[in-house]
C-alpha cells in the first residue's frame, strides 16, 4: 500500500493504476462500517483508494473538527489488510487555496434536515468530495446509507455535473444490539450509549409496523418518538428517496430518519423502506 500526502503524490500513484479504481472516502478513525466500504470497493474493483481527511469545510463553529477522533496508525493497519492500493491522507493546506472557485450543495436538499441543523455542512462536503474525486478519477465511489442525506446530495452532484463514476450505496454496519456504527460514537459513556439504542429501537419498531401495513406517517411517528421519549430528539423524518416528505410510505421509496442528542453527542440513523 502507498500512503500519500501531497496531491502530487497521488497524482502520481494514480497514474500508474491501470483498470477500475473503487475510491472510498472517509475522515479516518475507521470502523467495521468503513471496512464494508472497502471491502465492496475491493470486490468490485481493480483497485481501491481511500482517503483520510477531516475536512474543516464540512464542520461548522463549536462543532467537533478539533477533538473528532484521529486514529492514524491504526487506521493505516485497517487499509493495509484490507488490501487497499493507495492511502490518501493529505492535511487542510494540500487540498484548499485562497478564495477558491467552489461548488455548493442544492439549495433544497442541501438545506433541509441535516442541512438545516448544520447549515453549509453539505456544501463543505460537496467541496472536498469533489475534489477528491478529481484527484482519485475512480470507476465507483462508495458511501455508507447511514449518511443518508450526504450520499443523495452526492448521487445529485454526480448527475447534475456529469461526473464519469457511479456512486455505490452500501448498508448500514450495526453493533449486535442495533448501535449504528459511527466514527462518533466514541464520545458516549456507557450509559449513553445505552440510551442512544432507543434510536435504532424505534426505527425497528417502524419497520415492523410498516412490515405489518401500517404505512401512515403520523401513526409510524407516534409509536417511534414513545421509544425516544427519553432522548432529545432533533427530528423523525418520513421522506421520498428525491428527500421530499411523505404522508403515506410508499414501499421502495421511502426513508425514515432520525437525528438525536446522547448527552452532548448528535447521532443520526434512517432505515430505506
Ligand atoms: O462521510 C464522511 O466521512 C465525509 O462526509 C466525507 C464523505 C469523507 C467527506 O469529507
Amino acid at each position: 500500500m502507498k500512503v500519500v500526502r501531497s496531491v502530487e503524490a497521488l497524482k502520481e500513484a494514480r497514474a500508474e493504476l491501470k483498470g477500475s479504481v473503487g475510491f472510498v472516502p472517509t475522515m479516518g478513525a475507521l470502523h467495521e462500517g468503513h471496512v464494508s466500504l472497502i471491502r465492496k470497493a475491493r470486490e468490485e474493483n481493480d483497485h481501491v483508494i481511500v482517503s483520510i481527511f477531516v475536512n474543516p469545510t464540512q464542520f461548522l463553529p463549536g462543532e467537533d473538527l478539533e477533538k473528532y477522533p484521529r486514529k492514524e496508525e491504526a487506521d493505516r493497519r485497517i487499509c493495509e489488510l484490507a488490501g487497499v492500493d493507495i492511502l490518501f491522507m493529505p492535511d487542510a493546506s494540500a487540498m484548499y487555496g485562497e478564495d477558491e472557485v467552489t461548488v455548493r450543495a442544492p439549495k433544497y436538499l442541501g438545506y433541509i434536515l441535516e442541512g438545516h441543523r448544520r447549515p453549509g455542512h453539505f456544501d463543505g462536503v460537496v467541496r472536498v468530495v469533489l475534489k477528491l474525486f478529481n484527484l482519485t478519477r475512480p470507476t465507483r465511489a462508495y458511501f455508507g446509507k447511514k449518511d443518508a442525506q450526504q450520499l443523495v446530495i452526492l448521487q445529485r452532484m454526480v448527475s447534475d455535473l456529469f461526473l464519469p463514476l457511479e456512486i455505490v450505496p452500501v448498508e448500514t454496519v450495526r453493533e449486535a444490539d442495533g448501535l449504528a456504527l459511527s466514527s462518533r460514537n466514541v464520545y458516549l459513556s456507557a450509559e449513553e450509549r445505552q440510551k442512544a439504542l432507543a434510536i435504532s429501537k424505534a426505527l425497528k419498531r417502524a419497520s415492523k409496523m410498516v412490515g405489518a401495513g401500517e404505512l401512515d406517517v403520523a401513526r409510524l411517528k407516534e409509536a417511534m418518538e414513545a421509544v425516544l421519549a427519553e432522548l432529545e430528539v432533533e427530528y423523525v423524518a418520513f421522506v421520498n428517496r428525491r428527500f421530499e416528505p411523505v404522508e403515506k410510505i410508499e414501499i421502495q421509496n421511502s426513508i425514515i430518519l432520525i437525528a438525536a442528542r446522547v448527552g452532548q453527542t448528535r447521532l443520526i440513523d434512517n432505515i430505506w423502506l
